[in-house]
């Protein structure tokens, strides 16, 4: 295999597999997980396939130094873990040392990895510091030398970044340099790291993205992220400015796990209750047979199943006070019954609010109605 062949092959496959499975006449994004830092580990990536699955996945960002320091190599391992039955995620490393990011990124190949991501847009102090995130965008001499260094591992290289570092205007100059580099794939998180995820998503300069990479570098892929929350959201998108090839979604999934499934409908609390158990069953294998994992971590992921429901509240209030997955278990099994019951006596068991106030409303009049007839007919 030539070094080009395999350096494409990944994304090309990644947007073969998404026009194949495309039944519309219009072109499609590839959709993916964003990198999130304590999310989306082998766990997560996990129970968001069974919700629905994206086309991509990112790891959560991964130190390229600790990955080639004989000591601290171990200690990182974890966030690279992935198991046999999930799909093959893109790694996504951090780094301001061209020589820890050759050697790392030569290190991914050995575990599996098809691809890797170089993040230059983590607004994060102790990053900055060192160098790197967002950090890159003001030191570009040294951001081009990080991405040679990457390609040295035969992988196609990727970069997520932000618009610029002070104002989102410096993409004009930014952009320009990392697509010089011809990396297969620029996801351009729509913010400078000023704007931290405060301000708006710059929507606006889209097109001009798209208009650079036409000129500069044809075949890069542009990807979007920033403040899209669904599926549906990204397409639309995708409509307005046909040249996004891929569209990345981060904080979407803690308000809707389901917000990469290709027909939006609503899902009952079953549903829910289901990806949670998952979790917890993941979260006990991996933490005994791959790497140790904090329990208290886990609770931050109660809010994404047990929300949009009657008792959703008091229910994630008691599983807050749990020590152990044994504990969250030993209350779902107290609990569930009645939460059941309530829910299903007022016929939403639904997720969405909206749909279950509609249903009661629809609910009560039928029983004013059906009072009404009653007395018409008595
Ligand atoms: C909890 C959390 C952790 C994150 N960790 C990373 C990371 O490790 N690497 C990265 O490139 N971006 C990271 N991000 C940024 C996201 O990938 C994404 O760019 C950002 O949330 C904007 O997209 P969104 O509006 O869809 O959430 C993180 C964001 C959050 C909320």
């Amino acid at each position: 295999m030539t070094l080009s062949t395999q350096q494409d092959s990944f994304w090309d496959e990644i947007v073969k597999q998404t026009q194949a499975k495309n039944t519309t006449s219009d072109k499609q994004p590839f959709f993916s997980l964003a990198p999130m830092e304590a999310v989306t580990d082998t766990i997560f990536r996990r129970v968001v396939a069974q919700a629905g699955p994206p086309d991509v996945y990112y790891t959560e960002f991964t130190n390229a130094s600790s990955m080639v320091h004989p000591k601290a190599k171990f200690s990182v391992q974890g966030r690279l873990a992935v198991a046999e039955n999930e799909a093959q995620p893109v790694a996504q490393i951090w780094g301001s040392r061209p020589e820890d990011i050759a050697g790392a990124a030569k290190i991914l190949p050995t575990m599996g990895y098809r691809a890797v991501d170089i993040n230059m847009g983590c607004p994060d102090a102790t990053v900055i510091k060192n160098g790197a995130g967002s950090d890159l965008i003001r030191h570009d001499n040294l951001a081009e030398k990080i991405i040679s260094a990457a390609k040295t591992s035969g992988l196609p290289v990727s970069v997520k970044t932000r618009l610029g570092f002070y104002h989102a205007e410096e993409f004009r100059d930014w952009l320009p340099i990392i697509l010089r580099q011809n990396v297969a794939v620029l996801t351009v998180h729509l913010r400078s790291r000023k704007e931290m995820s405060k301000a708006p998503a710059h929507v606006e300069y889209i097109d001009e993205i798209l208009a650079m990479r036409d000129k500069l570098a044809p075949k890069t892929l542009i990807q979007i992220n920033g403040d899209i929350k669904t599926r549906a959201e990204g397409l639309a998108l995708a409509k307005i400015h046909p040249g996004i090839d891929g569209i990345m979604i981060g904080r979407g999934i803690f308000e809707n796990p389901y917000a990469f499934e290709k027909i939006p409908r609503q899902h009952t609390l079953e549903e829910s209750i289901a990806l949670l158990k998952r979790q917890l069953d993941l979260f006990d294998d991996v933490n005994a047979n791959v790497t140790p994992k904090h329990f208290e971590a886990l609770k931050r992921y109660f809010k994404i199943y047990l929300r949009g429901f009657a008792h959703a509240s008091s229910l994630r209030q008691l599983l807050m006070e749990t020590h152990s997955t044994t504990e969250v278990r030993q209350i779902l099994t107290r609990e569930l019954a009645r939460v059941y019951e309530a829910v299903a006596s007022d016929q939403h068991i639904y997720r969405d609010n909206a749909a279950a106030i509609a249903d009661m409303a629809m609910a009560t009049a039928e029983k004013h109605q059906s009072a009404a007839d009653h007395k018409n007919n008595s």
